[in-house]
């Protein structure tokens, strides 16, 4: 019987080529996120293995109901993948900017996370994935928001794992994954260390196969994580 995987976000960057490696591992991927006609034409690519569901995770009420329609057609689910956000730089605090931030990165994320969690717990396994950021470990003057919600993500997810090891009678994984800079459309104009698509996603790939807690895609951003947390906020203002 094939695994079961769920991605959100998957219309485009890490979350659609993430699918891509999920189903050519023999994987039934629903892909999930507001551009149908980009859900469309990653099915066309292979329909058996592909299932669609065009959804806006802001849109809190209708998770609810989306989840149930995920749990009706796969009956079982092995992966969920949380790819969505949201970012960019906010100079003025905008508060339409900073809330669709909030919306799509901290309150679409933790509903989705909730619901995944506990139906894993019923199921008695599971394995929940986050995609947060390198920008959760520091703020950041320019991109406040966003910065902010991937520190609410990373925290979030490691309070779920915590709770996952202290779940009795279930196998559940959690893993955040942390990446730098890598090249889709969010990261348009960073400059440096932006890795590859593919590469990126295949180390994703493989953190999630190893059911790692963290990891930080490329690996050499860890060392950058170590070294940003200790510096005073006057010498870490002058890089981010
Ligand atoms: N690229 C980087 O350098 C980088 C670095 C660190 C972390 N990340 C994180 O990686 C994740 C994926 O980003 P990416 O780089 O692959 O960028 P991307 O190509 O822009 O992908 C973002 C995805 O989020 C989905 N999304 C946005 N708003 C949504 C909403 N309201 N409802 C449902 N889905 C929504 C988009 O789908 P629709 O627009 O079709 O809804 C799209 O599939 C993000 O969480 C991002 O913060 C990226």
């Amino acid at each position: 019987m094939s695994k079961h995987a769920v991605v959100f976000g998957a219309t485009s960057g890490i979350g659609k080529e993430l699918s891509k490696l999920l189903v050519a591992d023999g994987y039934k991927v629903l892909i999930t996120g507001r551009r149908l006609e980009k859900l469309e034409a990653l099915k066309a690519e292979n329909p058996q293995q592909y299932i669609i569901k065009q959804h806006d995770v802001t849109d809190i009420e209708s998770s609810d109901i989306l989840f149930k329609e995920i749990i009706d057609t796969l009956k079982t689910i092995d992966l969920v993948v949380y790819s969505s956000g949201v970012g960019g730089p906010n100079y003025n605090l905008d508060w339409q900017i900073e809330y669709n931030t909030i919306a799509t990165n901290v309150l679409g994320a933790t509903k989705i996370f909730g619901l995944a969690y506990n139906f894993f717990k019923d199921q008695g396994y599971g394995h929940l994935v986050g995609i947060s950021s390198i920008a959760g470990v520091r703020g950041n003057r320019h991109v406040p928001c966003y910065f902010a919600s991937k520190s609410f993500m990373n925290s979030y997810l490691e309070s779920l794992w915590m709770k996952a090891k202290r779940t009795k009678n279930a196998n559940i994984s959690v893993t955040d994954i942390v990446p730098g800079f890598v090249e889709t459309k969010m990261a348009t104009g960073t400059t440096f260390w932006k890795a590859p698509l593919d590469r990126a996603t295949k180390q994703i790939y493989d953190a999630i196969k190893s059911k790692k807690k963290k990891a930080y895609i490329t690996r050499r951003w860890r060392f950058v994580a170590i070294l940003v947390r200790i510096m005073p906020a006057k010498i870490v203002m002058k890089y981010l």
